[in-house]
């Protein structure tokens, strides 16, 4: 349904930099994918070219086959491809129940909005006249996110992180709230994350490092492959216990 075909980021500058080589991916109806792997290997940068934050320096991305390579985000938002951000913003002065009619106003299907609070494990009662504010903890806060990337009816939700600057508490409700939605929603979901709980609600997993797709495989394949693997993402030249440099030695 979200297809990337050959899709390479370069960004110039005083040295020109590939963040992504050659991706090629495809992701289905109404399936989570989780995207893992070491920091800096490309992650957010593909999450941000499937939103049209970033524009591919090749290759095509191609949403129920149209090409939507050269679309920008407000475009690819229309087309119902969402992107929830690692850091939601909070906004003074709006209350919680205005932001999801909001989100919820280009949906020709109707939808209750306290259904959905009620979702990602909120209840209405307490949470609709809330100010989406700092007053709001920040697991609170990701799952209003949550709630109004419901409210919009997606075709495709990419979620960047959405264990970041969560305490362990909220993180495992917020695990069963994506397990939840999927149950419920049509929506395909692509989450970015390194916690094995989220990795667990995959229906495939997919391993970023230095810009390529290096696995990509059904979720216990990785795992199983990720728990007996102890090699890390140093160059060939990095091995433990030996170093120039002191703190690396003994
Ligand atoms: N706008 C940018 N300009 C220069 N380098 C960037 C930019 N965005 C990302 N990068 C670099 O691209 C690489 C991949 O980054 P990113 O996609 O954020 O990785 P990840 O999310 O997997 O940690 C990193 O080396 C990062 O420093
Ligand atoms: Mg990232």
């Amino acid at each position: 349904m979200l297809q990337l075909q050959k899709v390479s980021l370069e960004i110039q500058g005083d040295i020109d930099f590939e963040i992504l080589k050659n991706i090629n991916l495809e992701f289905h109806e109404k399936k989570i994918y989780v995207v893992t792997g070491p920091n800096g290997g490309g992650k957010s940068s593909l999450a941000k070219t499937i939103m049209g934050v970033y524009n591919p320096t090749s290759g095509q991305i191609l949403l129920d086959g149209i090409d939507i390579t050269v679309k920008n985000i407000t475009d690819r938002a229309r087309l119902g491809i969402g992107y929830a951000f690692q850091s939601p913003p909070r906004f003074k002065g709006i209350k919680v129940k205005e932001l999801l009619k909001m989100a919820a106003s280009h949906n020709p299907e109707k939808v209750n909005i306290c259904d959905l609070l009620y979702d990602v494990g909120l209840c209405a009662q307490d949470y609709l006249n809330r100010d989406v504010d700092t007053s709001l903890s920040g697991g609170e806060m990701k799952r209003i996110e949550i709630a109004t990337v419901l409210a919009r009816n997606l075709k495709v939700a990419v979620f960047d992180e959405p264990e970041a600057g969560i305490d362990l508490w909220s993180f495992q409700k917020l695990a069963e709230t994506f397990k939840n939605i999927h149950s419920k929603y049509d929506t395909t979901i692509i989450l970015i994350s390194h916690q094995e709980r989220i990795m667990e609600l995959a229906d495939e997993i997919i391993i970023m490092s230095n810009g390529t797709v290096s696995a990509q495989s059904e979720r216990d394949i990785i795992l199983a492959g990720i728990m007996n693997n102890d090699s890390c993402a140093c160059s060939a030249k990095c091995v433990k216990g030996v170093g120039q440099n002191a703190e690396c030695v003994g």
